[in-house]
């Protein structure tokens, strides 16, 4: 039931439990309902606008958070040595068996400055994560919202290391400022944790998650694999993740410096033992170069022109100190068609990297040509009448499709602005780093 209905048929029963419903009583009822559909509507349209996620809804769909328990025992600790949280809402009916896990996002810190002052965020510390977070889109318990994964185990896990969930660092003593780099650690005890809670009788099994979350799905993919029983159905969906190894619009190469300082700082190379015996640890960190040895089916959920990487890979304020850029990187329809050009170079430069993806029978993908990051875990880009669609499927359909080997989903759009679905983002800043 949709949550203003459902409101609705709350104020219905409460109504007829009060033994009279008379005349001015029901012409409250009228009253009290439009102006909740006001406040919806309202609410709704500023959504539309800035493309933010509502926090907390009429939809009850609140879901607790949960500390780890273990977190101190394996030194499974947020970067202020806070235990480390995740949000887990039980599967129902068909769906009990089965679980799906997502990796929250949030960008990465690539030196102790940065890293300190995330310590005061809920993307350092779990003091200061929120108590109950709404579950949208894929995380969505509404059959409507969600078709093939609303009934499912769903777990949101909360980022606190600064490191896709790759850090891995014994001593907490950086000069002095006392950070844990301990994403690994976190990825290994929360798995334990969710294994115990049913993880590990799940019949079917889904690892997804966005931006540094969606790095982190490529990442961990294949360990998601191994720690359940080969008989059953696991797969990854990674969604806006897909970062790439880019020169910016001066020819310097800011994403593979930023990531440069990430790695060495939390000691992330030994995660990817094979591929820094062939190059700079930090060029490891691409899922250029993960997805190659990824043995599990994958789903690449990606747009052409992902606003987090255009507005930090592409043109990042460092090469743009004009800001001659800045009110196209806030809304694609204020580029000119140099911006445009670029955009498209940026695009050639994605679909290159997925050369030898397209050619994987098991895999899935989903590329289109929109100003958008992380449609995943946003109601409209997931699955609703706005949902950007590629030959005619939303993003939820062409995912299920592909998970319940329904059809083989490899959807590439064609180059903006030829999709008149898109859903293209306006902001009023960049996305903070
Ligand atoms: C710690 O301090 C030393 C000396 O100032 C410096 O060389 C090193 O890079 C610092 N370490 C980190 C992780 O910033
Ligand atoms: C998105 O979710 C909110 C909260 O449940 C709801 O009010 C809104 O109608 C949804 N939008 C779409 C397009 O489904
Ligand atoms: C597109 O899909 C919708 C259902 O999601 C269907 O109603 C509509 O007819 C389809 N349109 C075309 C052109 O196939």
């Amino acid at each position: 039931m949709s949550s203003f209905a459902d409101v609705i048929h709350r104020l219905r029963l409460w109504w007829r439990r009060r033994s009279r419903v008379n005349a001015a009583g029901a012409l409250t009822l009228v009253l009290l309902s439009l102006a909740l559909l006001l406040t919806l509507t309202s609410w709704d349209r500023e959504n539309v606008l800035d493309g933010s996620l509502p926090s907390s809804s009429l939809n009850s769909n609140l879901v607790d958070l949960t500390l780890l328990k273990s977190a101190e025992e394996k030194g499974a600790l947020c970067l202020d040595g806070s235990p480390p949280g995740y949000h887990l809402q039980k599967g129902s009916g068909s769906g009990s068996d089965n679980w799906l896990v997502h990796l929250e996002g949030g960008g990465w810190c690539r030196n102790l400055a940065a890293c300190s002052a995330r310590k005061r965020t809920s993307l350092g510390s779990s003091r200061h994560m929120e108590l109950q977070v709404a579950f949208f889109g894929i995380l969505s318990n509404v059959k409507s919202q969600n078709p093939d994964f609303y009934n499912w185990n769903k777990v949101k896990i909360r980022y606190c290391d600064g490191a896709s969930f790759s850090g891995n660092r014994d001593n907490e003593l950086q000069n002095g400022t006392n950070l844990f780099f301990r994403g690994q650690r976190i990825w290994e005890a929360i798995m334990d944790e969710l294994l115990v809670k049913g993880l590990a009788n799940a019949k079917q099994a889904l690892l997804t998650g966005c931006s540094a979350g969606g790095l982190a799905t490529y990442i961990h993919c294949d360990d998601f694999r191994a720690l359940l029983p080969k008989e059953i159905t696991v797969k990854c969906l990674a969604d806006g993740g897909f970062f790439l190894d880019e020169k910016d619009i001066g020819g310097k190469r800011t994403i593979r410096a930023f990531y440069n300082d990430v790695v060495h700082l939390q000691d992330v190379g030994k995660r990817f033992p094979d591929c820094v015996s062939l190059m700079e640890p930090s060029q490891c960190f691409f899922p250029r170069e993960i997805i190659k040895s990824i043995k599990t089916p994958l789903f690449i959920l990606n747009p052409a022109y992902d606003a987090w990487q255009i507005q930090h890979i592409l043109a990042p304020e460092t090469s743009d100190p004009q800001q001659s850029w800045l009110s196209c990187k806030l809304n694609i329809r204020n580029c000119n068609p140099n911006q445009i050009e670029s955009f498209q170079g940026f695009r050639e430069a994605l679909l290159n990297s997925l050369s030898e993806a397209k050619h994987k029978r098991e895999w899935g993908m989903f590329i289109n040509s929109c100003f958008v990051h992380c449609q995943t875990i946003n109601n409209i880009t997931w699955h609703s009448p706005y949902s950007p669609r590629i030959n005619n499927k939303t993003i939820a359909e062409a995912v299920g499709d592909w998970y319940f080997d329904r059809r083989e989903v490899k959807e590439i759009d064609c180059a903006y602005p030829c999709n008149p679905t898109c859903y293209n983002l306006v902001f009023t800043n960049p996305y903070s780093l």
